[in-house]
């Protein structure tokens, strides 16, 4: 089978790396890919965006099943492009439709789904400017501090949280205010919930799921949990207090609900879904969904995933998948984000990586990467995911932390701490 994967990041090296272990494979291509994509595969000079660039790659290179790794092309509906398309219908794509991609791409759409099935998940509030003032009446309610996030896609930056009730009321202003664009003309305001987060990801057909490892992120720049948002500087796999009771309630509460509620509502979902959770006093809540896998929690999952994951699409899109099992590797896995300097701020690109020939013990996934004639040189802001197991996370963090230090490029940066609060 021939399969094209969408995007360009760690997340989707990672999952290049999976699928070309697959005996089921044919060729395996990329739009567009990075550096370390390109040694599995034929990376295409196409946006993940770009629908007609993908049809005509689609049809030139006999593709036979379409993997979609970022949110941006699900939620502007390439499923629905596939299925209402006279030349594509037949194809099957990993990921769900613009609809059910409305799970991340509109915070309001899945505060009333989760509503609507009873999915525990925090007290909310949704205003546009006409009811702002519904909004400041709904915070006056809430104990501090108040989250306040955009409804739209705002590439992991629309959410703030804020202590002070008075600069939430400007806050919320601001962002109706067009401070995020159009994500923000719908703002949903929150009760914030005390407690650990972690990631749980399913892959779906639609009626059956499969439960994937779960994996905890470390989302800020700075060691302790400190300092601005990132995309994800590091993750871990197992995560300690995911144990099998919690497990059984985020199914039971969680997941379930979600698949029945998505079919009872007639969402065709085929696809991974990304439950974002958080653990208050043994409780799961949903923080938030996705409509994709995770980066870089995928770079450990794809290591602990055991099972052929062409098998699993395949389940995905045949509308079998209980027939499918999913194999779990009982070793931990972590990954370790090295970045540019400067990011999340402003930074440099096209700076050169070496030592990548002398790392050992580590996959080394590309999150940031282009090849620049011999070279392989920096292209993002998260730039390498070093990867490792261990018998345990302290022991895999060890080989990860020596295999960072082999890797260097200027302004090279990472954190030291992943995993601190397991
Ligand atoms: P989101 O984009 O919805 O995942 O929000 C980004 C981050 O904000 C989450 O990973 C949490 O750390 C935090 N967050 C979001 N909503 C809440 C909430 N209701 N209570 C506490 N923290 C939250
Ligand atoms: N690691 C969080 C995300 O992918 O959204």
């Amino acid at each position: 089978m021939n399969i094209l994967l969408l995007g360009s990041g760690g997340r989707e090296h990672a999952i290049a790396w999976k699928l070309k272990q697959s005996y089921r494979l044919d060729q395996l291509f990329l739009a567009p890919g990075n550096a370390g994509t390109a040694a599995l595969g034929t990376n295409l000079n196409i946006k993940a965006t770009d629908f007609e660039g993908i049809k005509a790659a689609v049809i030139e290179h006999h593709i036979d099943m379409v993997v979609v790794g970022p949110e941006e092309p699900l939620v502007r509906g390439i499923a629905d492009f596939f299925r209402e398309d006279e030349y594509l219908t037949n194809i099957p794509v990993i990921g769900p439709d613009k609809q059910g991609a409305q799970l991340e791409g509109s915070k309001d759409f899945s505060k009333r789904f989760m509503q609507r099935h009873n999915i525990p998940t925090a007290r909310y509030k949704s205003v546009t400017a006409d009811t702002i003032s519904e909004g400041t009446e709904f915070m006056k309610q809430l104990n501090p501090p108040y989250v306040l996030k955009a409804d739209g896609l705002a590439a992991g930056k629309g959410v703030l949280i804020i202590s002070d009730y008075a600069e939430a009321c400007q806050e919320l202003n601001n962002m109706l205010g067009g401070k995020f664009g159009a994500a923000g003309n719908t703002v949903v305001i929150e009760e914030f919930l005390s407690g650990i987060e972690c990631s749980v990801f399913v892959l779906t057909d639609g009626e059956h799921y499969q439960i994937l490892p779960e994996a905890k992120d470390y989302k800020r720049i700075g060691e302790g949990d400190t300092g601005l948002n990132t995309g994800g500087m590091g993750a871990v796999s197992p995560v300690s207090f995911a144990t099998p009771e919690f497990m059984q309630k985020v199914e039971q509460r969680i997941i379930q609900p979600t698949i029945e509620g998505l079919r009872a509502e007639g969402i065709v979902y085929k696809g991974f879904i990304f439950f974002g959770l958080i653990n208050v006093e043994n409780n799961p809540y949903v923080i938030e969904y996705n409509a994709r896998m995770g980066d870089p929690e995928t770079e450990v999952v794809m290591l602990r995933l055991k099972s052929d994951l062409v098998d699993l699409f395949e389940g995905v899109a045949q509308g079998n998948l209980e027939r499918k099992h999913v194999e779990v590797d009982s070793r931990s896995a972590v990954t370790v984000m090295l970045v540019s300097g400067g990011y999340p701020g402003d930074y440099e690109k096209g700076k050169i990586i070496t030592g990548l020939d002398q790392v050992s013990d580590s996959v080394v996934f590309h999150a940031g990467t282009a090849v620049n004639g011999q070279e392989i040189v920096t292209a993002g802001g998260r730039v390498i995911a070093v990867s490792s197991y261990g018998t345990n996370k302290d022991e895999a963090l060890t080989t990860s932390f020596a295999n960072s230090q082999k890797i260097n490029f200027e302004g090279k940066y990472f954190r030291k701490d992943i995993g601190f609060d397991l």
